[in-house]
């Protein structure tokens, strides 16, 4: 494929060029390029962008009382018609007492043959032993290069096997997340709101304050700290309290701590769970008020916020949603929001004037491919790199609809929303899959990819 005359962008640069693929790899960058046999893309007007990578995704997330509806071929597909080439999936639980690989090979199960973009796992750690802090060394060579653990929900860790875990995790050099919510205090709050008869979906934020995140991200940064900078990967942080932990963490020395937020922190407040269709945004860490909003994008405006994933976790609001009808804690948590990423972050991102077109590829490409082991094969355009490409047309507009939508849930939480620039043309290893909001690929053509160590210079 030779894509032409487009606007081509990467995290540093943006330059007037031509972009010939070849087998699936970019073999040339440059000006008036030909090559013979080639599918030609006019690109004019247009800017060519790295296909993003979403770290946090939740495909078939089995949570016990209900189950993901997005599968990795509606996920993916939906992820491709937002602009996504690669997605790096967060494992459910397995049965108590399992091991490491045990969830490995049902995640293989679960994505091969049906995945349409690029895919990985993160490890998941829900107990902790001698076995499984070894098992972590083999499953480096089948890519499984990053670990999530959870310090609430069930399977949720204590302090000592969390430091077990970082201090194993810095031996082998890779890279841990921790959902950071503190259990006493949710169970605390929800004590409270049930005895006092308060079930709404307003109380589900309100038994998760932000300071019940904020404490549990500090005690992951000292956690790190104490174990001599291991490198640790805030996900989905909501709030302004947490940012500024990891502003200070960094001011103290350390060098490998990195934030995620999501879409929802920025473009959602909790005003939401008042509405009578509350329920749709019940996900954890839990919507917050404005200022948080704000200064999650002042975070990424400066750089103290170092990616976007999405935490992409669907459930239908007609019927799962619905089990938290009558009680906030009986709702499965998570909303949808893999399709809307890229739409989402280049309207108010860069059509709005808050950051620069190279920081977007940063943020949702290049960083998280740095981070989890996928550059530079993944969120670059670059001699050598897949051939993953978003062809956007800058001077479109479109209202976000979920009639014009792919994933496989009955909601958006973006419904309606006015958003500047449009996808034309989605690309991944020099094949067109996405063409003006239609998925034109084939089901199962995705591959699962070793994730290499990851690189923590970014
Ligand atoms: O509410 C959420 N975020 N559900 C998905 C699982 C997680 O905590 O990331
Ligand atoms: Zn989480
Ligand atoms: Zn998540």
């Amino acid at each position: 494929m030779l894509i032409k005359n487009g606007t081509v962008v990467t995290g540093s640069d943006t330059f007037a060029g031509d972009v010939l693929i070849e087998n699936g790899v970019i073999t040339r960058i440059g000006v008036n390029l030909t090559a013979d046999g080639v599918q030609v893309v006019d690109a004019s007007g247009k800017l060519v962008l790295p296909g993003a990578v979403d770290v946090h995704t939740h495909f078939d997330l089995d949570v016990g009382i209900a189950t993901a509806v997005d599968d990795f071929y509606t996920g993916t597909v939906a992820a491709a018609c937002g602009g996504t080439t690669t997605i790096v999936d967060h494992m459910a639980f397995g049965p108590a007492g399992c091991n490491l690989g045990h969830q490995v090979a049902r995640y293989h199960e679960l994505a091969g043959g049906k995945a349409v973009i690029d895919y990985g796992f993160h490890g998941v750690i829900q107990h902790v032993n001698d076995d499984i802090l070894a098992e972590m060394e083999p499953l480096v060579g089948e890519g499984i290069t990053s670990y999530k653990l959870y310090m609430t929900y069930g399977h949720k860790l204590e302090d000592a096997d969390i430091l077990r875990v970082m201090a194993r995790i810095k031996e082998l050099g890779l890279i841990v997340s921790a959902h950071p919510e503190n259990d006493g205090t949710i169970a605390y709050f929800k004590g409270v709101f049930h005895k006092a008869g308060l079930f709404a979906p307003e109380y589900h934020a309100k038994s998760r304050p932000f300071h019940c995140e904020s404490e549990a991200v500090n005690r992951l940064l000292l956690f790190s700290e104490m174990l001599g900078d291991v490198p640790l990967y805030v996900v989905h942080l909501s709030n302004s309290l947490g940012l500024e932990y990891c502003k200070q963490a960094r001011q103290r020395g350390l060098r490998r701590v990195f934030v995620e937020t999501c879409p929802q922190y920025l473009f959602l407040n909790e005003e939401l769970y008042t509405r009578e269709d509350g329920l749709k945004y019940i996900m954890s860490p839990p919507l917050r008020d404005k200022s948080h909003s704000d200064a999650l994008w002042r975070g990424i405006e400066l750089g103290d916020v170092q990616t976007i994933g999405t935490d992409h976790c669907p459930f239908n609001f007609a019927t799962d949603k619905q089990r938290g009808a009558a009680d906030f804690a009986m709702c499965p948590n998570g909303a949808p929001g893999v399709e809307m990423r890229l739409p989402l972050m280049y309207s108010e991102g860069v059509a709005a004037g808050r950051i620069s077109v190279n920081l977007l590829v940063s943020l949702c490409a290049t960083n998280p491919a740095k981070l989890f082991g996928l550059y530079p094969r993944k969120g670059a355009i670059a001699p050598g790199s897949d051939g993953d490409v978003v062809i956007l047309n800058p001077n479109a507009r479109r209202t976000v609809s979920k009639k014009d939508m792919h994933e496989n849930v009955d909601y958006s939480p973006y419904e309606g929303f006015e958003l500047a620039g449009r996808i034309d043309a989605v690309v991944s290893r020099g094949e067109l899959i996405v063409k003006d909001n239609i998925f034109v690929g084939e089901k199962g053509r995705g591959k699962f990819m070793r994730r290499s160590k990851p690189i923590t210079q970014i």
